[in-house]
């Protein structure tokens, strides 16, 4: 399925808007991959992993949509989404079968990219894409796909500064 930048371009505006007005890191990466799995019926699962803060070698699965994964805590070293974090950088994979670093959650599974999500100089989790289809990531996707990162990285790194110049509460 070719999509045109514009419908890209259309569905960053969208979380961007939501960003600015957003509760929580969480609520706005429900409100991404409910905005992405609906506007990208080609993206067969589409969610977050986000490093667990009390163990950073551990991801643990946040928002998705798609079939249920077996996979909600993955050690760096394993899968492509470890590969994504211990690489810090973006892992496309056009044919998951000859990938031996693949953790299946579906059968029908055919490619996947993980994108890593960085908030001040640091990777803190990643988005993860499958698709049905073989070589379904182009240059196009990963950029699109960077964007909402840095998009939902932004976030965390504003929230962040802002709990940490928050004045000491008495409790
Ligand atoms: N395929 C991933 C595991 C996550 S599930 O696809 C949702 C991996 O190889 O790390």
């Amino acid at each position: 399925m070719k999509m045109q930048s514009s419908d890209f371009e259309a569905i960053l505006c969208q979380a961007r808007d939501f960003a600015a007005k957003a509760e929580s890191a969480e609520s706005l990466q429900e409100f991404t991959v409910s905005l992405i799995a609906e506007k990208l019926p080609h993206y067969n699962w589409v969610g977050f992993y986000m490093l667990d803060p009390a163990d950073p070698q551990m991801l643990v699965l946040g928002p998705f949509r798609g079939a249920a994964t077996p996979h909600v805590r993955i050690p760096v070293t394993q899968g492509i989404c470890g590969a994504a974090v211990a690489q810090e950088q973006t892992v496309v994979v056009d044919d998951v079968a000859s990938d031996p670093r693949y953790l299946a959650c579906s059968l029908e599974t055919r490619s996947e990219i993980v994108v890593p999500i960085r908030a001040g100089g640091k990777v803190v989790g990643e988005i993860d894409i499958d698709s049905h289809a073989q070589a379904a990531f182009g240059s196009e996707d990963r950029s699109f796909l960077e964007e909402c990162a840095a998009v939902i990285g932004t976030y965390i790194e504003s929230s962040e500064a802002k709990r940490s110049s928050r004045p000491m509460s008495d409790g």
